[in-house]
């Protein structure tokens, strides 16, 4: 079947420009299958990344037909449907273009720098300062495994960093991929560093509260992370913390209260601010 690619190709610090290849493919095709024959057929120029092909690495996403999308897994057929393309004297056109929210380095090729930054802001690695040292390595039970089967799929391709509505205006945002990595720590039997992590995303809007709920993460997630849902896990844990500390308070007073009531008359004055 024919094929239009229109790619969106930049240097960096050069405007871009739409360059367009047509290709003869079948629908099993995947996107990167077709960037592969524009690449070893036509152009030799043209810049992307890829390595496993097959949903593994992340290397190879991009933004295809106007959503972030690893191109390896997408393929003609699933892209004709969703473009729903109905004209019989015109090939159907597919537009690829460079993930957004990073810099472009060339073509579909991006600076991932601030991506990998952001993740080793929240220190992605399990805490086991506070335990003393096991004879073996530390064991947990399936249940306890299961926890982290959701948040530790992610393969880090960037696609919901591409689409975060948040990071496209506030840059200090930490990002869906470091908040779903932070929540697989949290859930995580033998980290120790819970408190600490659920403080540092209680700061402004630069930790779970910058997230505007638009969902784009969720939906974009090529492994199910479903990123959106451990921000809000992370907010749940903060607002459970916070209503403790505030019955805390509470129980507090009243411990307060009954000490001036079981006391001289000369306190009774100051009830009514206390309770
Ligand atoms: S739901 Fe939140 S983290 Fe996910 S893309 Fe939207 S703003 Fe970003
Ligand atoms: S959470 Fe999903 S979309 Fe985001 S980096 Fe991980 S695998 Fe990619
Ligand atoms: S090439 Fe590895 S995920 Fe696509």
């Amino acid at each position: 079947m024919k094929i239009q690619f229109k790619i969106l190709r930049q240097k960096s610090n050069k405007r871009p420009h739409l360059q367009t290849y047509n290709l003869d493919v079948g629908l099993s095709a995947t996107i990167l299958d077709c960037l592969n024959r524009i690449k070893w057929e036509q152009d030799g120029t043209l810049a992307f990344r890829k390595n496993c092909r097959n949903t593994i690495c992340g290397s190879c996403s991009m933004i295809i037909n106007g959503r972030s999308a690893l191109a390896c897994k997408e393929n003609v057929g699933g892209e004709l449907k969703k473009l729903r393309h109905s004209r019989k004297d015109t090939p159907p056109t597919m537009i690829i273009a460079p993930l957004e929210n990073l810099p472009v380095v060339k073509d579909l090729v991006v600076n991932m720098s601030h991506f990998w930054r952001k993740l080793e802001a929240i220190n992605p690695y399990v805490s086991i300062k506070a335990h003393s040292i096991p004879k073996r390595e530390f064991m947990q039970t399936s249940e306890e495994r299961l926890q982290l089967n959701q948040s530790s799929s992610c393969i880090m391709c960037g696609a919901c960093y591409s689409e975060c509505n948040t990071l496209k205006v506030n840059s200090d945002f930490v990002g869906p991929h470091a908040l779903a990595k932070t929540q697989r720590m949290i859930v995580d039997s033998r980290d120790t560093a819970t408190d600490t992590r659920i403080e540092a995303q209680d700061i402004g809007t630069r930790g779970v509260w910058g997230c505007t709920r638009c969902h784009f993460c969720n939906v974009v997630c090529p492994m199910g992370v479903f990123p959106m849902d451990q921000i809000s896990y992370i907010k749940q844990k903060i607002l459970d913390r916070k209503d403790s500390q505030d019955s805390r308070v509470i129980r507090h007073r009243k411990v307060l209260v009954n000490l001036v009531k079981q006391g001289d008359g000369s306190m009774s004055v100051s009830l009514d601010y206390l309770l």
